[in-house]
């Protein structure tokens, strides 16, 4: 591929032939759930959703994209692509970071976005059980009618599908307050690439019975088999929820203000964010909304509650920030006074991913690292772009435009965006892997959320050991010997 000078297409693969494709059309029997570019003339522009990746930093050059139903024709698609030697790439919603979700040369997309059905939901146990491809916002919808709500929320809610999520092992924006899929999933059913179904599709809470298997495919980014559903533990859904959005002089008042936030909301805090002065001047500059507070601070928070007493949750909420102004630890503060205000305020937070493409390319990291330095990455990050003279926050002959650090504070996990005005090599070598330098030497992790995919690949190594390593692979191989599953990326 000429966008992968790096990368060899595997000759081990087959090219997708029209035997094949007259097969998928028989297994699948429906025209909607194929998009075919190998028997008919169909233009690039009609695969650019699939092939292209939400950043537009990666893309493949798939031509052929099946979109199954049913976990019965994902088994048979599967297992006539494990013996056909036909490599595949599971795709869900393609709003995924690291370039996983797209092919880098012509596998073949199984796109799970016809899977969309949820299967039954249990408003005593709050479990419920679901097909992959429903989006993320819909099955929290579904849910929030029986009073519930979907564990897990963030940014690309309204395109990202549950199944997708959970093989990204998705972190987001409540993993404070809810935990993280590991926890919540209690149940998968998933596809081997032999067509095997792994009918794992529990409701229990507890189950200690061996290996549990599953947690393979939380996080696996779809390089062992395709999840066709989850069985999901949902909390109930707070009646009582209040934002705060506040200004702070230094990293450290930030540090005070998450203790104190534990301290005195700790049973209702549902969310701890943070964004510099930075991510929000951008935001503003892309989105053109009015920032919350009149005046600059080099550090924002906002703060979420959830809880079921509104004075009680107020109360507290007004407590805290009382103590956190007069004992000067933040400077300024807003509280959600109203639906709408409080949607305004988080978007001062989700909206920051969106603006950070405005001016052409951005480069993310996604890092875990110790509070006290988590924000020291973003100074280093500034320092070596003016020591190397790649940035100018005017001048469009520079390709660097500006560095913003935001993230879930109260997860330990920093957003790295460098905001550029193109892609460019030079900005990339200068960051990787100085990047994964920094944050191996404070043992952090390289990808607190995203995961690896492509972007990673290289660099696994500065955050798993060389016998972690091995031992991945050897699971790689139990579950796909021949390495049909999302191939190229980081295993
Ligand atoms: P895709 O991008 O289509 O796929 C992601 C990966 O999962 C790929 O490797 C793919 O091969 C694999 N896959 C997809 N479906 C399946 C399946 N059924 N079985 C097996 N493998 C599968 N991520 C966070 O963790 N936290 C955030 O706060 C967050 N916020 C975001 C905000 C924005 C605006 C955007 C654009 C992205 C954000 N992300 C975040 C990243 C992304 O949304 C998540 O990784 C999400 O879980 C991906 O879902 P998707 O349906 O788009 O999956
Ligand atoms: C977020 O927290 O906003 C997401 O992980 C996406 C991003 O990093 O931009
Ligand atoms: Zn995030």
């Amino acid at each position: 591929s000429d966008s992968y000078p790096d990368l060899k297409r595997d000759s081990r693969f087959k090219k997708v032939s029209k035997e094949d494709v007259e097969h998928f059309k028989n297994l699948l029997g429906s025209e909607a759930a194929i998009l075919d570019g190998v028997t008919k003339e169909t233009g690039e522009e009609d695969f650019e959703q699939y092939n292209s990746d939400w950043m537009r930093k990666y893309r493949g050059q798939c031509r052929l994209v099946l979109k199954p139903e049913t976990t019965e024709q994902v088994s048979g698609v599967l297992k006539y692509c494990n013996e056909q030697c036909l490599a595949v790439v599971p795709q869900g919603g393609n709003s995924g970071l690291v370039g996983g979700s797209v092919p880098v040369f012509d596998e073949i997309v199984i796109n799970l976005s016809r899977m969309n059905k949820v299967r039954s939901f249990d408003d005593v146990s709050g479990v419920l059980v679901a097909d992959s491809g429903v989006i993320l916002q819909q099955a929290d919808e579904y849910v929030g009618e029986h009073n519930h709500i979907f564990p897990l929320d963030l940014g690309a809610k309204g395109t990202c599908q549950i199944g997708a999520n959970v093989a990204t092992n998705a972190g987001g924006l409540r993993l404070l307050r809810y935990g993280s899929m590991h926890g919540n999933i209690l149940g998968l059913e998933c596809v081997l690439p032999d067509g095997t179904v792994m009918d794992d599709l529990s409701k229990l809470r507890k189950n200690n019975t061996g290996y549990d298997l599953k947690q393979l495919f939380i996080g696996g980014e779809g390089t062992i088999g395709i999840i066709t559903a989850i069985s999901i533990l949902c909390p109930q859904r707070s009646s009582a929820v209040n934002v705060a959005y506040f200004g702070l002089q230094s990293y450290e008042k930030v540090m005070d203000a998450f203790k104190e936030a534990k301290k005195q909301l700790g049973e209702i805090l549902s969310a701890f964010e943070l964004m510099d002065a930075q991510s929000q001047q951008l935001y503003h500059q892309a989105s053109g909304a009015k920032l919350p507070l009149e005046g600059e601070h080099p550090f924002y928070c906002l703060i979420e509650t959830s809880g079921s007493n509104t004075e009680h949750d107020s109360e507290k909420l007004n407590a805290f920030l009382e103590h956190v102004m007069s004992e000067e630890i933040v400077a300024d503060g807003v509280v959600a006074e109203s639906e709408t205000q409080l949607q305004s305020l988080w978007a001062c937070r989700e909206g920051i991913s969106e603006a950070g493409q405005h001016w052409g390319g951005v480069y993310k990291y996604d890092l875990s690292l110790p509070l006290p330095e988590l924000y020291s990455l973003v100074e280093d990050t500034r320092k070596m772009f003016e020591g190397n003279g790649l940035m100018h926050p005017e001048d469009e002959k520079f390709p660097v435009k500006d560095v913003v650090g935001y993230g879930h504070m109260g997860d330990s996990n920093l957003h790295l965006n460098v905001a550029t005005r193109r892609y460019d090599k030079d900005v990339e070598k200068a960051l990787e892997p100085w990047v994964y330098e920094w944050v191996s030497k404070r043992q952090g992790s390289i990808s607190a959320e995203h995961g690896l995919g492509l972007a990673k690949k290289g660099f696994i190594g500065y955050s798993r050991s060389e016998t972690m390593i091995k031992l991945m692979g050897k699971i790689k191989e139990t579950f796909d010997p021949n390495g049909i599953m999302n191939p190229y990326k980081y295993i």
